[in-house]
C-alpha cells in the first residue's frame, strides 16, 4: 500500500502557554491531558483516504447515529515519543503498530490506513506539538500517542461503516501506575472472560478494554491493581491483562509468557521483551501456560519473577495473585526482581537513546 494522505495543518489559536504547559509537564500522570492539536482524516467508501489534517485539539463533531455508538466498529493503537539527550524526538517501533492496526482494521472490518499514513499522521502531530515532548533525563515520561480509528457513518443499519475517521491525539505521559516500580498485585477473574475463540482479542479494539472492566472493578473490591484473564473456553490457561501481557522468569533461566492463541494481543512490547531476553542471558519461551503452574510455580520457587508489559506501562513488577480464597506470595520484593528490572531498563535505554539501538527499533519524527 502507498501513501493517500497529506496532512494540512492549522495551527490553534489559543495553545496553551509555555507557562501553563511546564506546570502539566512537571506532574503530566497518565492520559488526562492533551496537546494543543490533534490529527484527523477520513475514508469515504469508493473514495479512499483524504482531507487529512493537523488541527487545535477540541470536540469531534459526530452524529448521535455514527455506527461506531452502537456497534463499536473501532481500533487503536498506544505508542510514545520519547526526547534524546540531543533534543532529538524519536518513537519506538512505529512500524509495529502500524501493522497491527492494519490487522485490527481487517478484524473490525475498517479501512486499513498504509504505513505510510500512520506514521505520516503522527510526524505530523509531533512536529507541530514539539514542545510537549517531555525533557530528556525526567524520568520515565514522555509523550503519549494515541492513533485510533472509528466508524463515524451515520447509520444504525448493522454493516461496514461508508464512512470513517482516523485521529491522532497526544498526551504527556508520566509512569502509567502511579507507584512507579511498586509491584501491582493482579485479581484472578473467574466470572469473566476478556475474549474467546474467533473474537476480537488479538484486535486493539475498544469492546476488548469494555469487556475486561467488570473485572477490574472485581479486582479493585479485592485490592488488586489489574485483573488476569484466563482462556474462556476452559478456564485453565493464562491469557493476558486488562491491557497488558504478562512475563515469568523461571529458576532455570527461561523467559516465559502465554503464546498467542488468537485472543491475546500481540504487544510491541512483549515482542521486543522476547527479541532482548537472550542478551540477558534467558531463554524466551512462548507457550500455553496453566494457571496452576503459575500458583505452583511461586510456591515452589520455579517462578522466581513475574511482571506486565505494555507501551503504556513498560515493565510492572507483578507481586501477588489473589482469587477467590487463596493468594500466592509475591516474588516481586520492592520494586521487582532482578530481570524484571534488567528487562525494563534495557528497552527505556534505547527508547530514550542511551543504549545503541541496534535492532533499527527507533524512527526519528
Ligand atoms: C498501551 O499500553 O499503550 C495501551 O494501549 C494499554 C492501555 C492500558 C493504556
Amino acid at each position: 500500500m502507498t501513501a493517500e494522505l497529506t496532512f494540512t495543518t492549522t495551527r490553534s489559536e489559543a495553545p496553551m502557554s509555555a507557562a501553563e504547559r511546564e506546570a502539566v509537564l512537571a506532574n503530566p500522570g497518565f492520559g488526562s491531558t492533551f496537546t494543543d492539536h490533534m490529527v484527523t482524516a477520513t475514508w469515504t467508501k469508493g473514495e479512499g483516504w483524504h482531507t487529512g489534517e493537523v488541527r487545535p485539539f477540541g470536540p469531534l463533531q459526530i452524529s448521535p447515529a455514527a455506527s461506531v455508538l452502537h456497534y463499536a466498529q473501532e481500533v487503536f493503537e498506544g505508542m510514545k515519543a520519547y526526547r534524546h539527550e540531543d533534543g532529538t524526538v524519536w518513537t519506538f517501533r512505529p512500524d509495529r503498530n502500524a501493522a497491527r492496526m492494519a490487522r485490527s482494521c481487517e478484524r473490525l472490518a475498517l479501512p486499513v490506513l498504509s504505513e505510510e499514513d500512520f506514521i505520516g499522521g503522527i510526524k505530523a502531530l509531533v512536529e507541530v506539538d514539539q514542545a510537549w515532548v517531555p525533557a530528556y533525563g525526567s524520568g520515565e515520561m514522555s509523550l503519549y500517542l494515541r492513533p485510533f480509528m472509528f466508524a463515524s457513518e451515520a447509520f444504525l443499519g448493522v454493516r461496514p461503516a461508508n464512512e470513517v475517521t482516523f485521529s491522532v491525539i497526544a498526551s504527556p505521559a508520566g509512569a502509567y501506575f502511579p507507584g512507579g516500580l511498586k509491584p501491582v498485585n493482579l485479581w484472578l477473574s473467574r466470572d469473566y472472560a476478556r475474549a474467546g475463540a474467533g473474537g476480537t482479542g488479538a484486535a486493539k479494539c475498544g469492546g476488548n478494554y469494555a469487556s475486561s472492566l467488570a473485572g477490574q472493578l472485581e479486582g479493585i473490591e479485592h485490592g488488586c491493581d489489574q485483573v488476569v484473564f484466563l482462556d474462556s473456553s476452559t478456564q485453565t490457561y493464562i491469557e493476558e491483562l486488562g491491557g497488558m501481557n504478562l512475563f515469568f522468569v523461571t529458576k532455570d533461566g527461561r523467559l516465559r509468557t502465554p503464546a498467542l492463541t488468537g485472543s491475546i494481543l500481540e504487544g510491541v512490547t512483549r515482542s521486543s521483551i522476547l527479541e532482548l531476553a537472550p542478551d540477558l542471558g534467558l531463554t524466551p519461551d512462548e507457550s500455553r501456560i496453566e494457571i496452576d503452574e503459575w500458583t505452583q510455580g511461586v510456591a515452589s520457587g520455579e517462578i522466581t519473577e513475574v511482571f506486565a508489559c505494555g507501551t503504556a506501562a513498560v515493565v510492572t513488577p507483578v507481586g501477588e495473585l489473589r482469587w477467590d480464597g487463596g493468594s500466592t506470595a509475591s516474588t516481586a520484593g520492592e520494586g521487582g526482581g532482578e530481570y524484571t528490572r534488567r528487562i525494563r531498563q534495557a528497552l527505556l535505554d534505547i527508547q530514550y537513546g542511551v543504549a545503541e539501538d541496534t535492532r533499527g527499533w527507533m524512527t526519528r519524527l
